[in-house]
């Protein structure tokens, strides 16, 4: 019997790509009023990472949660981070180096992750999966669950409900995601089907000034 290879790696995607890792980072840093640092200590913590874990991060942009995650899991631990912008992952090199943290960063996409079956025991995905359409979010979620150890956690952050009357990010995916609204309690309909059983859920109590409010699930494989 032949064993299924990983698929190679591919930045092909129908998601929308970033391309300005400056102005990314500069809008979440007037956003945060310049404390996107306590966001992410807040995604450790609702994530649960513990040191010597094998974190992926997928569609990890300027580097910001990876970085997070990689003081998090210690020199026992591992962080891969990837994303299919070559721009958003040479700003998280440089500030990964700057940061003196261990993180390896591979382009491709979450539906071609290039990694062996049940590597990790930890995927986060932070703000990512309402940029996709739905081949690449079901693509994605199979990979996924391939790529995460029973027992793993799968960790994903985005965007609640708008509020009414106010200017949302929702509207920037819609031609990506085909004109349908990406949400939460959408996606969790996908998780029975994968055998990923939802441990918590809730808001997050940290406040972007140009972004809705956030929701994070946290699921177990
Ligand atoms: C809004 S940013 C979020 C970045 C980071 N996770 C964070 O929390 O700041 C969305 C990222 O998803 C990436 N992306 C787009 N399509 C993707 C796909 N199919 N697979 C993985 N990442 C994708 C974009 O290039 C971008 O860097």
């Amino acid at each position: 019997m032949t064993l299924a290879q990983p698929p190679e790696p591919s930045t092909r995607t129908s998601g929308l790509v970033i391309r300005t890792p400056r102005r990314y980072d500069l809008r979440l840093w007037l956003g945060s009023r310049g404390r996107e640092g306590r966001f992410r200590d807040e995604e450790i913590r609702l994530a649960r990472i513990r040191p010597g874990e094998r974190v992926l991060d997928l569609g990890c942009g300027t580097g910001s949660l990876a970085i997070a995650a990689a003081r998090a899991v210690g020199r026992a631990g591992t962080v891969t981070a990837i994303d299919p912008s070559n721009e958003m992952l040479a700003r998280a090199r440089s500030k990964a180096r700057r940061a003196r943290v261990d993180a390896t960063f591979v382009a491709t996409a979450g539906e071609a992750l290039p990694f062996p079956d049940a590597g990790f025991d930890v995927v986060l995905i932070s703000l990512v999966l309402h940029q996709l359409p739905s081949d690449a979010l079901h693509g994605t979620m199979v990979q996924v669950r391939r790529v995460l150890r029973p027992g793993g956690r799968l960790f994903v952050v985005d965007l609640g409900t708008p509020e009414a009357g106010k200017r949302t990010v929702h509207s920037h995916g819609t031609p990506a995601s085909g004109g349908a609204r990406f949400t939460l309690d959408g996606l969790e309909m996908f998780f029975d089907h994968l055998g990923l059983r939802v441990v918590e859920r809730g808001d997050i109590e940290f406040r972007f000034r140009n972004l809705e409010p956030l929701r994070y699930v946290l699921a177990e494989a």
